[in-house]
């Protein structure tokens, strides 16, 4: 029943004791989490809320990188101040029972799948410490099956349709990669209105261009923001590309078609609608 198997996570923890301490984390008031699967733009829009949060002058405002929720750094995240901000993988029957129980608010982020695949292809083949070895086109075929690290993307949708769909849980804003990029301000007022944060719009639109990919790009080819997503040839992984459609330069004819029809099975019921299937493709 659960999809997401303790060997499609990382092994920084023994499972179980691991994801009981993640289930009992204590709630504090004003907790956010930030949840997304894998390369759907969790460092870029975690920056976005941390300013969206302060009410410091923008510059003296650092970016940040902020460790997922599940490694082993998680026991330090508890001790911040309020309003703590946690980023995690996990679908949310893994979450803190606590959060969920106290009405704590969630931001799930989307992207669509193609780019998210070329995406994660990139980052486990560069990551150190994940280090994947596959070709492109294996790559694909193990994340069409879900045979990857944090399972099947399908899946990880499927729930969170679930609890938002049975009304379970109302303290859920969903927001898209593609319109983040496209209308900023747009998805930022909707933000803004759901954590109940103030700022001008002259404000938000300061967070948008500081937090824009090649200013936080600059920043960590500067040293300045410190991401241990590089590679030996200091090569980010975490600020890649952050276009919409690279998956066009990445995916075969004929593996389009085979992704198209996966996703025509995998998304029929689904409440979140993607764009990817542009008239063009360049490969
Ligand atoms: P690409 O590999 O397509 O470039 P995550 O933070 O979840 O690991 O996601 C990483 C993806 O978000 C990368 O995608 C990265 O380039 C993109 N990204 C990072 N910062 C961004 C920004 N400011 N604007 C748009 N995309 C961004």
């Amino acid at each position: 029943e659960d999809l997401i198997q303790a060997k499609y996570l990382p092994l920084m923890f023994e499972p179980k004791e691991f994801f009981s301490s993640i289930k009992n984390l204590q709630y504090k008031k004003g907790d956010i989490f930030v949840c997304a699967y894998p390369k759907s733009g969790n460092h870029w829009f975690s920056n976005i809320i941390n300013h969206m949060l302060s009410t410091k002058d923008l510059d003296e405002i650092e970016f940040i990188n902020v460790p997922l929720l599940e490694t082993p750094i998680m026991k330090t995240l508890q001790e911040r101040p309020s309003p703590r901000l946690f980023v995690s993988h996990l679908p949310d029957s893994r979450l803190p029972r606590l959060h969920f129980e106290n009405g704590g608010k969630i931001i799930l982020i989307l992207r669509n799948p193609k780019d998210v695949v070329v995406s994660y292809w990139y980052h486990l083949s560069k990551d150190r410490h994940l280090g994947c070895s596959l070709s492109w086109s294996g790559f694909l075929e193990h994340f069409m099956k879900g045979n990857v690290l944090f399972g099947s993307y399908f899946d990880y949708l499927k729930k969170w349709q679930r609890l938002i769909q049975d009304q379970k849980y109302s303290s859920i804003l969903y927001v898209y990669y593609e319109d983040l990029k496209e209308r900023p301000l747009e998805e930022l007022q909707k933000v803004q209105k759901f954590l109940g944060t103030d700022g001008t719009t002259h404000r938000l639109n300061q967070i948008i261009t500081k937090c824009s990919f090649n200013n936080l790009k600059s920043n960590v080819d500067s040293g300045r923001l410190r991401t241990t997503l590089v590679d030996e040839n200091k090569q980010p992984f975490v600020y890649r590309k952050g276009e919409i459609g690279d998956w066009m330069n990445h995916f075969t004819v004929l593996q389009n078609k085979q992704f198209d029809e996966l996703l025509d099975r995998e998304l029929k019921d689904s409440i979140f609608k993607f764009r990817y299937r542009p008239s063009t493709h360049r490969i």
